[in-house]
Parts: C-alpha cells; structure tokens; sequence
C-alpha cells in the first residue's frame, strides 16, 4: 500500500487558509475559563483543541472522495469532559504525570518512597485522581518556523506534592498542524527535583468517521500494522511481568497488516469480548522519529501513520466503552488508542528505560499523527 494522494481540497477561491482560530468554549464547574483553538490546513484539515486537559476535540480529515469527518472521540461539550462521573476514558487528552500504570501506585528515588492514588484498583493510572487531562491550561498560539503550518502551545505547572508527584513541573505541549495532514504533538517538561515523567496523548481514533454514541460504527475492519517485534506481557492488573515477548506467531503481531478485530476474542483480557489493551515495544528505538504505526480505515481509505521518538506503545482498543453515558454513549470497541509512551511502571522496572528525570533535566518527546488516503482499492 501508498499512501500517495492526500485529499487535496478544490484550489478555488474559497479554498481553506491556513489559520488559527480562538473561541471561548465555556467554563468549568469551579469556574474557569475555558477556550477552544481551531487549526486549520490549506487542505481542509482542522483540528480543534481546549485549554481543559490540553485535549484533542476533534480532527476533520477528508476520505477517499475528499468527504471530511471527525475521526476522534468525544464529549459534546465542555461539561461532558468537566463531569467527575466521565474520567475514565481520558477522550483526547494529554495524561500525566505518570501515563498508564504504576503498580499499587508506589515508587522509590534513591531513598525517597513515594506514594500515589491507586485509582485504577489496585495501580495508579494516568496520572490520579485529578491529572493533567482534569486541569486548565494555559494556551498562546505560537509562529511556527515554516509558513507551511500553524500551533498552539499549552502550558501546565504542576505543583510539587500534586497527586503525590515530588517537584514543580512545568510541561508544555506545542500542536502543529502543517499542510501535509501532519498533527505534530511536541512534548517538554522540567521539574525542580527527581520525578517521573510519562507523557502521552489519549485520542481515541474512528478512521470511519465518529458522529453520536449510536451513529458510530466498531473498527473492527481497520488494519492495522505495527512496527513492533515485541510487546510487553503484562499480570492480571495490567502491570508489566517486565519481560519483553516476541509477538512473531502470536495474537499479538501485527509486523504485516492486519484487520484490528481479527483475533480480538481470543486475547486474554480484562474485557468482555478482548481487544487489546498492551504495551508494544518500537523496534530500533534510537529517540528518533520513527515509524510505529499505521492504521487504514478500507471502507473510507482514510490512513493514519504514527511515527514518535518514545520506545512504547500502547494499543488499546476502547474494550472498556460501554456505551453509557460516562463514555460520551460509544460503545465497546468503537475506537482503538495508540499511545505513544514509555512503558508502563518504568519507575518500578529497573531493566526498561528511565522515566526518571532529575532536577533541570529536560524531557522531550515528539510525536506525529499523519494523515493520508489509501492510493489502494480495499
Ligand atoms: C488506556 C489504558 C486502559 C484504560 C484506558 C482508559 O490507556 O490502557 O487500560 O485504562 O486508558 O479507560
């Protein structure tokens, strides 16, 4: 498969600018202004994203015929992701401190034991009870160095003690969108002492298009390929064995394309009817950009690529939707997530790579969303 042709919109006078809006989208309960910034592409593409959790609201992109639709989860509006019964998912946003697991929520720095909220019982998940996809950031639309793409630049700090984290953190996200279909995410944080920092982006993706609850449809045909030899077994809690196992031959590889859903039932999993919900590991992590995922959606031909300078990442594919109104009313498997990410409970796993960053240490992750069409009948 190519992925040659992108979707150019008609070059008419009323063809799409390359703009950044801002719009006021509410406020939370406590009272907080929230805004809304729009990105838009010369090609049509917008991607729409609020200061509220640094989250993702939604990506327009065009489909074989240059018909445009949202391709990612969500809430109608800003009370839906602002309602504590609605946490769970995490529907677009940013998650820290700690994204994913950290076993019974305990780690230690040199002689310092910390504890964390174990909210996901018996671990800590995705930062605790209040994490960076629950608070209001500070946003500023940025110049970016090429006039082929347009940001928006967030900013959280993050207390010293905040959900048991040792050390202020400031972490800033930069989204990009350029006239390729490229949505950059630039990730940067910096703590005044030693604290774990895993950071990742929640969208859950529908490359059919995503309306209501009941209008979208399950991605079990997506194909999806990894470029992963090895994922990371994990315990009954999802907590990493820290082994790393070969997928070749098991339900798990994906190396050649493969329809998402085909072996969703006989992966053991937490869920009624499986999915997965693992860790895999990049194949030649050297903290450059590489490619680690494609998906393609054969009905629509929509293509998303995902390349990303992390050694995980997470594929999860919406086993714990239900349909009910805490999940926005999309059901179980309507979409699948592909979190870039260190692994899970590194903090806890002395052989997988460090997410221990001491004081002034700078970490840094980019990751890149990058949408085409199928050039490939299905
Ligand atoms: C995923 C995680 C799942 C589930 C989900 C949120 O990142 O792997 O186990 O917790 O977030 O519902």
């Amino acid at each position: 498969m190519t992925n040659g042709d992108d979707g150019n919109a008609d070059e008419t006078d009323n063809a799409p600018q390359l703009s950044v809006q801002q719009e006021p989208f509410g406020e939370t309960p406590a009272g907080e202004a929230v805004e809304q910034f729009l990105l838009t592409n010369k090609k049509g593409m917008v991607v729409s994203i609020m200061t509220y959790g640094a989250i993702v609201t939604s990506v327009q992109v065009p489909d074989k015929d240059g018909n445009f639709a949202n391709v990612t989860l969500g809430f109608d509006s800003l009370d839906g992701y602002a309602d504590p019964k609605n946490k769970d998912p995490y529907f677009g946003a940013i998650v820290g401190r700690y994204a994913n697991r950290i076993a019974a929520g305990k780690f230690s720095i040199g002689d310092d034991e910390y504890t964390l909220a174990t909210n996901n019982d018996p671990n800590h998940l995705h930062g605790g009870n209040v994490g960076y996809n629950d608070v209001v950031w500070i946003a500023r639309v940025v110049e970016t160095e090429s006039d082929d793409s347009v940001a928006v630049e967030l900013t959280y700090v993050s207390n010293d003690g905040e959900e048991g984290y040792p050390g202020n953190l400031t972490v800033t996200v930069l989204y990009t969108l350029n006239n390729d279909n490229e949505l950059r995410i630039d990730y940067t944080a910096t703590s005044d002492k030693a604290t774990p920092i895993n950071l990742t982006n929640h969208c859950y993706w529908n490359l059919a298009g995503v309306t209501d609850g009941e209008g979208t449809l399950p991605i079990l045909d997506h194909v999806l390929t990894l470029h992963c030899d090895n994922y990371l077994p994990v315990d009954e809690t999802l907590i990493p064995t820290g082994d790393k196992s070969a997928v070749a031959d098991t339900l798990m590889d994906f190396t050649s394309p493969m329809a998402i859903a085909s072996r969703f039932s006989e992966v053991k999993g937490e869920a009624e009817n499986g999915g997965y919900d693992h860790c895999y590991v990049i194949d030649g992590w050297d903290q450059s950009l590489r490619l680690a995922a494609t998906v393609r959606d054969p009905k629509s031909g929509r293509v998303m690529e995902i390349l990303t300078t992390e050694p995980g990442i997470q594929l999860y594919t919406g086993n714990f939707l239900d349909g009910e109104p805490e999940h926005g009313g999309f059901a179980q498997h309507t979409a699948f997530c592909l979190e870039a990410q260190h692994f899970p409970d590194s903090p806890n796993q002395p052989d997988f790579p460090t997410t221990i960053y001491g004081p002034g240490e700078v970490y840094k992750q980019t990751t890149v969303h990058r949408f085409s069409i199928a050039s490939v009948k299905p």
